[in-house]
């Protein structure tokens, strides 16, 4: 008896998924280093958390594939890319990545409303959430930065942003916990 509750392109696209968080873990990982090596310990240490989310989100993937009766399949990951020149790069190049993963998801989700699957249309809300919050906190970032004085910033300001931003929380505020007194 076939138990598998997955179709085959929703198996397929999740795998996809299982591989693109984890090749986003070993982009954030990478990154982590060079901002360690480049001196900015606070930016390192947020990035190798974030390398830790990107494994829970496949683990995530993983798990639901194997409870809706599919196969995860494991496979080899690609290189990280290139190091940033600086910490405005580092920082533009991860809002990038969140993008492409946040389209990535959409697909994921779209697939699921063409098929009526909708034990994987509701899986995929908490990556929709999920990946607000991610671009949140890059965008945040890059805010921060840009009130350090961007490519700009002084040697004094970068150490200060980079103390702040070390200790700063995993998830970014969002505007659906907004209230009139936590605006
Ligand atoms: Fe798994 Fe950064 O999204």
């Amino acid at each position: 008896m076939d138990t598998n509750r997955l179709s085959k392109p929703i198996e397929d696209i999740l795998n996809k998924q299982v591989k693109k968080e984890a090749d986003a873990a070993q982009t954030y990982l990478s990154y982590a280093a060079w901002a360690d090596s480049e001196g900015y310990a606070g930016v390192a240490n947020l990035l190798f958390r974030h390398s830790g989310e990107e494994r829970n989100h496949m683990m995530k993937v993983i798990g639901y594939i194997q409870e809706r009766g599919g196969r995860a399949r494991i496979t080899a990951l690609v290189a990280p890319p290139k190091d940033p020149k600086n910490l405005q790069e580092c920082f533009e190049k991860i809002f990038q990545h969140e993008v492409d993963n946040t389209t990535a998801i959409y697909e994921i989700v779209n697939l699921s409303q063409k098929e009526k699957d909708w034990a994987t249309w509701n899986f995929g809300q908490w990556f929709v959430k999920e990946q607000i919050e991610e671009e949140t906190l890059v965008m945040d970032l890059l805010d921060k930065l840009k009130i350090a004085g961007g490519p700009k910033a002084s040697n004094a300001s970068l150490l200060y942003l980079d103390n702040k931003i070390g200790k700063q929380e995993d998830d970014a505020d969002l505007a659906r916990d907004a209230s009139v007194d936590n605006p």
